[in-house]
């Protein structure tokens, strides 16, 4: 079996390692992978988001299965155009991708299917976007309708950065024509918890929980990142919880999908919010989560292949989904200055002590060297029978990796490790 996997992050790294496992595929294509990938598939360089070329790439090779991972290829359509070429795909359609490629999409059909969500007005015009803040309860969030590379969230803790934020999006244009439609929010509180769910629009089977740490620094200070760590499971994510998610939150959003004539395969990310007034949808996103799928795969028991093929010919609900009850850290080592301004091209060293998970993210080989080559440089993953000896791990081996201006956060997972304490 030949498969190829679109994207070149950590979060792809996992996923190859993972499908690794499974002795039917021979080889792993990564479009466009990256330096680390390469040690554990062929890269070829294509970019993402050039659909074209993945589906010629595909066709040409008679490749068997594909695994679309990012969000920019799968609501451009990669899947569809991969599908329509009899090339069977892991990932949602476009028509059903567009839960995470247009908020305005996703909070209506929230709205019109009572999934439990904050409270919302959607403004395609600026004048009464900023009328309506005049009197809107703040804080306030404001959301970018299209993609914004994970930075199409703005939250004003006053009337006049609310209308700065809704400038910057409608006139300044900061995220391009993904800010022509603009949603306002209810502001929430509580802890957020990352749930990623396999489904093929018949059956859903959700993922260990996890927790993500957005902000770039310690005590959840700084700029928003991509994810600078994460932990699974997240203590706040009760059995009570997750038996409450899955009624008014899992099952209604696939019905709510099939019945908008949308029906939606692949991974299904819930980013959700434990209110005081009960669960609610932060946000849906149409694939993996990155740096989740970098301690939720490390826990999966059973075979990935084999639930992505079950996945796409919808018999999910043939196939076991085991998961370890052990737990996992994952600590992302990222260039210092991001999400900023960071320098790169230093090398990467691993020492033979290493002994845990390395999923590269931001690496590029040059004679034979792994330099880095992004913000976000690798994850380094550990296990553990605790969340306490899994944070101690991951902890342990970033002694072992190196790099000049290697920069990571020290207290991921001590908010976990406070709510397990108080459980
Ligand atoms: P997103 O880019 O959609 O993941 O949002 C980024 C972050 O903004 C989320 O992880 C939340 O922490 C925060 N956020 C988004 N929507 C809300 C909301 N309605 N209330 C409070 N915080 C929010
Ligand atoms: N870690 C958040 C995301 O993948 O969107």
């Amino acid at each position: 079996m030949k498969i190829v996997v679109v994207g070149g992050g950590g979060r792809e790294h996992a996923i190859i390692k993972s499908l690794k496992k499974n002795s039917e595929i021979e080889t792993i294509y990564a479009l466009p992978g990256n330096g680390g990938i390469a040690q554990d598939a062929v890269c070829v360089n294509i970019g993402a988001k050039d659909i074209d070329a993945i589906v010629d790439f595909a066709v040409e090779n008679k490749i068997d299965f594909a695994v679309v991972a990012p969000d920019d290829p799968l609501v451009l359509g990669a899947v569809d155009a991969l599908e329509a070429k009899g090339i069977p795909c892991f990932g949602p359609a476009k028509n059903a991708a567009i839960l995470e490629g247009s908020k305005v999409f996703s909070k209506n059909l929230m709205k019109k299917y009572g999934i439990p969500t904050a409270e919302y007005e959607v403004f395609s015009d600026m004048e009464s976007a900023l009328a309506y803040l005049e009197t809107a309860p703040i804080p306030t969030v404001i959301k970018a309708d299209g993609l914004a590379l994970g930075k199409g969230v703005l939250i004003a803790q006053t009337r006049d950065e609310a209308k700065q934020a809704v400038r910057t999006i409608m006139e300044d244009k900061i995220f391009g024509a993904s800010g022509n439609n603009i949603v306002i929010e209810e502001f929430l509180t509580g802890p957020e918890v990352s749930v990623l769910s396999f489904t093929d629009g018949k059956t859903l089977v959700p993922m260990v929980s996890s927790m993500d740490h957005k902000r770039a620094h310690d005590n959840d200070e700084g700029l928003n990142t991509g994810g600078m760590g994460t932990v699974a499971p997240n203590p706040y994510y009760t059995d009570e919880i997750a038996e409450r998610c899955m009624k008014e939150i899992f099952i209604p959003t696939i019905n709510a999908m099939n019945s908008e004539g949308r029906k939606y395969k692949g991974c299904l990310y819930f980013g959700l919010m434990l209110t005081p007034n009960g669960p609610k949808v932060i946000e849906y996103n149409c694939r993996f989560g990155d740096p989740e799928t970098q301690v939720v795969l490390p826990l999966l028991e059973s075979d990935l292949f084999e639930i992505m093929k079950a996945v796409n010919e919808e018999r999910l609900d043939e196939v076991e989904v085991k998961f370890s009850n052990k737990n996992a850290c994952c600590v992302i080592m990222a260039s210092d200055g991001y999400p900023e301004k960071y320098n790169k091209g230093f090398e990467i060293k691993v020492d033979d002590r290493f002994s845990a998970e390395l999923y590269i993210a931001g690496a590029k080989l040059a004679d034979g060297k792994l330099l880095t080559d992004g913000g976000r440089v690798l994850g380094i993953t550990a296990i553990g029978d605790t969340l306490k000896d899994a944070v101690a791990a991951s902890y342990e081996q970033t002694d072992f990796v190196s790099f000049d201006n290697a920069y990571f956060r020290k207290d991921i997972g001590k908010r976990a490790l406070d709510a397990a304490k108080e459980a």
